[in-house]
């Protein structure tokens, strides 16, 4: 029995930062996210299950994992107890299969992916039916937004046992077919410290992340719901920046502080006010992980124009333009003078300070795969 299910990234607006319960990841705010196309980033996971494997197998891109992952146990379990006991499937070894397509750990939401789409493979192997956020939140908090396309509230819930901490999609991807989402890849290494260990340190010791919580998300979701159903981009573009602002903050506030941002962080983010200011209205926003790479949320009609400017800012290293860009292609224009004339103390003298862009759209939820050359395994549990 095989399933290849694949599944997206979110990059959230509202930003999920401390939780109430580790192991159950109950989250202590409300969050928000986009959910982008699997067409340029996603995670694809094969699961095969067999009366004839001799024992579970878990590969990361190509890399034999620990099957004793805590969480992968409890997604697992929680599936397991909601199947029906009688499929023979719940007496056999699994061999799971996953690949990202862009790099894993790297502040760039892999485990959100990941997790929602093992997750997503693990109720089609199980036939389990209905919402199925909830299990993905035991694998990575973040995850359980990826199990719907388009815009995803996650609710935090306010049950010991998680039950409502679930997600629940606000639009679908179609409802603003203008958006497009520009990730300025500044590293791709691993990073300094994990979110699980940065918001734990944040929970014990900053001040700043309880008043967030309980002051300011409540009524920042209430404003970007009503920002993206209007389709209102200067008010979406606001509050997502003012998030991501005051999460980063709050990772300073944080003792030992956690620092996420570079230097080429904060020069992007001072492009896009300098952008923003020229054309005297919210045209770009910027929204970081915990990792230094910027996500841009923008309309379509701005790409081109803004690709001339980040070119100019962050002049590219030439022997790397081929795979510069990946994704949607931009038209590649030559800044305006007048733009040339804004920006021209804001040039990074270091070239290749971004190593490459993604350019996508907000996308569907994850899917299943039914050609069988779409499979990662062989029928013998072990990678084709
Ligand atoms: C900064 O979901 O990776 O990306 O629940 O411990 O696995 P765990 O954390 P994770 O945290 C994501 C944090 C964030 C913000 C967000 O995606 O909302």
């Amino acid at each position: 029995m095989m399933v290849t299910s694949v599944a997206p990234v979110n990059i959230a607006v509202i930003k999920y930062w401390g939780k109430r319960d580790e192991d159950l990841i109950l989250p202590i705010n409300d969050s928000l996210s986009g959910t982008l196309s699997v067409d340029a980033m996603c995670t694809k996971t094969t699961i095969l299950a067999s009366s004839t494997l001799k024992e579970n197998i878990f590969l990361l891109n190509g890399k034999k994992q620990s099957f004793e992952n805590p969480r992968l146990l409890n997604c697992l379990q929680e599936i397991r107890s909601r199947a029906n006991p009688g499929l023979p499937q719940l007496n056999w070894n699994l061999s799971i299969c996953s690949e990202n397509n862009f790099p894993t750990a790297a502040g760039l939401a892999s485990s959100a992916a990941g997790y929602a789409c093992l997750v997503h493979a693990l109720a089609a192997l199980f036939q389990i039916e209905g919402d199925i956020s909830a299990i993905a939140r035991r694998g990575s908090g973040s995850a359980c937004r990826s199990i719907f396309g388009g815009w995803v509230q996650w609710c935090m819930g306010s049950s010991p046992t998680g039950e409502d901490s679930i997600a629940r999609p606000i639009a679908p991807a179609s409802h603003w077919p203008e958006m497009r989402v520009l990730i300025l890849v500044v590293d791709d290494q691993k990073k300094k410290y994990s979110s699980t260990t940065g918001m734990q340190r944040s929970v014990e010791t900053s001040k700043l992340l309880e008043y967030r919580a309980t002051e300011i998300v409540p009524k920042k979701i209430e404003a970007m719901k009503e920002a993206i159903l209007m389709k209102d981009f200067e008010s979406f573009a606001r509050i997502t920046m003012e998030d991501s602002n005051q999460f980063h903050a709050v990772c300073l506030d944080t003792f030992p502080p956690c620092v996420y941002m570079n230097d080429t962080s904060h020069a992007i983010v001072n492009m896009v006010h300098t952008y923003n200011k020229f054309k005297n209205s919210s045209k770009v926003s910027y929204a970081f992980d915990a990792g230094p790479n910027a996500c841009l949320y923008l309309l379509d009609s701005v790409v081109d124009e803004i690709f001339s400017v980040i070119n100019y800012v962050f002049p590219p290293v030439t022997s790397h333009q081929a795979d510069y860009i990946t994704g949607i292609p931009i038209t590649r224009e030559p800044i305006s003078e007048e733009l040339k004339s804004v920006f021209e103390h804001n040039v990074l003298d270091k070239y290749g300070a971004l190593r490459y862009l993604i350019h996508t759209t907000i996308g569907d939820g994850p899917k299943t795969l039914n050609s069988p050359d779409d499979h990662l395994l062989n029928l013998n549990g072990l990678p084709k």
